[in-house]
C-alpha cells in the first residue's frame, strides 16, 4: 500500500512512522518553499510547481493508492483533480470548508452545533460595529492561513479596537468572534473508516501558551460524561453527513457546563498524540487503517497520559529518561516556539499522573 501525503510537517512523519511496520511505503507533497527535515529518509518528496498536472505529480509520488493530509491549507482544486486517480481521504470538498474559518463557522451554525457568536469582517473598519453587536473582548481570526494562534489578534475593549484599525494589520477577510470566558478546553478525536465503522478517543484536557498547545491530559477529568456523549453525538453526526474517511478532530470549550465547538481538524491533531504511547492504536495508525480499507484498531486507553509540548526547546536529559517518559523528536531545525517535538507520559493511576506532570513541567521551566 502505498500513501501519498500533502505536507512535510512532523504530523506527516509520525503518520509514515506508524505506516511502516504496516508495510505501508510513503511519499510527500512540499510546497516550494516549505522545510521538508521532517520526513527526510522516510519517502520520496515531490516539491510542487505551478507547472505540474495532476497526472505529473500523480506520477512523480509514484502512483500512490490513497492521497491524504497532514495540514488544511492544501490546494483542494489540485486534489479534487488528483481524485481522478485514487482515493483522497478525507474528501476535498469537507477540506475546503474546514480550511476557512467563515466557511467552517457557517457550517457548524448551519448544523446547529454551538460555537461562539461571531460576524465575518472584510475590512478593519467594521470593528467597531463588531464590538458594539457582540461585545467585548473579542478574537480576530483570519480566515485562512492561521495556525497555533497565528493570525489572530485579541480586542479588549473599544480602545484596542481603534488602535488597531489604525495599526498596520491588513485584514482582507476574517470572523470577529467572542471571547469565551471558558472553564477548559477539551478536544475529542474520531476515526471513521470506508466501511462506515467509528471509533472515538477519551477525550484529552489542552492547556495552551501564546495560542499553542502545550499539554494535552486524557482522559480528561473536567468532562461530565454527558458532555462526553454529547460531543460524540457531534462527532458521529458530522462524519455522518460528510461520509467521512479518516481522523477527525474537534476542539471546545466548556463554558457553564456547556460544549461550545471551537474549531474541527480534519486531520491527526496535536492533542492527540497522547495515544502513541497512551492507546491500543494511536491516532496514526488508526487513520491509516481507515483510509486504506481496513478495520479500526482499538481506541481504548492504557492508563492515565499526559503530553507535554516541546516549544522552541530541546527536552532536558532529566525530563527524557524519566522512567515513563517518552520522547518524539521531529528532527526540525531550533527556532523560538517552533514545535521541536512531544513527550508522553503513561501512568496507572491519575494521581501519579499528576504528581509526574508537575514534576516534569518544573524540570521543563528550569
Ligand atoms: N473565542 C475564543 N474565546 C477564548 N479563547 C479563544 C477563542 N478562540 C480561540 N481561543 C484561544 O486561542 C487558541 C487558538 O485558537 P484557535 O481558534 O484554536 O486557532 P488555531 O487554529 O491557531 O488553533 C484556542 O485554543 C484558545 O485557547
Ligand atoms: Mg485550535
Amino acid at each position: 500500500m502505498r500513501i501519498a501525503i500533502f505536507g512535510c510537517g512532523q504530523l506527516a512523519r509520525m503518520l509514515a512512522l506508524a505506516g511502516w511496520p504496516m508495510g505501508m511505503r510513503f511519499s510527500f507533497v512540499a510546497e516550494e518553499a516549505e522545510d521538508t527535515r521532517c520526513v527526510e529518509g522516510l519517502g520520496t518528496i515531490v516539491r510542487w510547481q505551478d507547472s505540474m498536472t495532476a497526472q505529473s505529480i500523480f506520477k512523480t509520488l509514484e502512483e500512490p493508492d490513497v492521497i491524504t493530509i497532514e495540514k488544511e491549507a492544501v490546494n483542494t482544486a489540485l486534489l479534487q483533480q488528483l481524485s481522478h486517480y485514487c482515493k483522497i481521504a478525507p474528501n476535498p470538498e469537507i477540506l475546503w470548508v474546514v480550511q476557512h474559518r467563515a466557511r467552517q463557522k457557517k457550517f457548524l451554525t448551519e448544523l446547529n452545533i454551538p460555537t461562539a457568536p461571531y460576524v465575518e469582517m472584510h475590512d478593519k473598519q467594521q470593528l467597531l460595529l463588531a464590538g458594539e453587536s457582540l461585545g467585548y473582548p473579542l478574537i480576530i481570526k483570519s480566515c485562512e492561513q492561521g495556525y497555533d494562534g497565528q493570525q489572530q489578534w485579541r480586542i479588549h475593549n473599544q480602545e484596542d479596537a481603534r488602535a488597531f484599525i489604525e495599526g498596520a494589520v491588513e485584514i482582507t477577510h476574517a470572523i470577529v468572534e467572542k471571547m469565551l470566558d471558558f472553564t477548559a478546553e477539551v478536544s475529542i478525536l474520531a476515526v471513521r473508516n470506508t466501511k462506515g465503522e467509528v471509533a472515538a478517543y477519551a477525550p484529552s484536557e489542552n492547556r495552551h501558551r501564546n495560542g499553542t498547545l502545550s499539554v494535552s491530559i486524557a482522559p480528561t477529568e473536567v468532562l461530565h460524561p454527558k458532555l462526553q456523549a454529547d460531543l460524540e453525538t457531534i462527532l458521529n453526526a458530522l462524519m455522518r453527513n460528510w461520509d467521512y474517511v479518516g481522523v477527525l478532530a474537534v476542539e471546545c470549550f466548556i463554558v457553564d457546563e456547556q460544549i461550545m465547538v471551537n474549531e474541527l481538524a480534519p486531520r491527526v491533531h496535536n492533542s492527540g498524540h497522547w495515544t502513541q504511547d497512551g492507546a491500543v492504536c494511536s491516532q496514526f495508525e488508526n487513520h491509516l487503517r481507515a483510509i486504506s480499507g481496513q478495520s479500526l484498531g482499538s481506541t481504548a486507553s492504557l492508563g492515565h497520559s499526559a503530553m507535554i509540548n516541546l516549544l522552541g526547546c530541546r527536552a532536558p536529559d532529566e525530563l527524557s529518561s524519566l522512567p515513563h517518559a517518552h520522547l518524539h523528536w521531529y528532527d526540525k531545525t531550533l527556532r523560538e516556539g517552533r514545535k521541536m517535538g512531544h513527550i508522553n507520559f503513561l501512568h496507572e493511576s491519575s494521581g501519579a499522573l499528576q504528581m509526574n506532570l508537575s514534576h516534569a513541567l518544573r524540570l521543563l521551566s528550569d
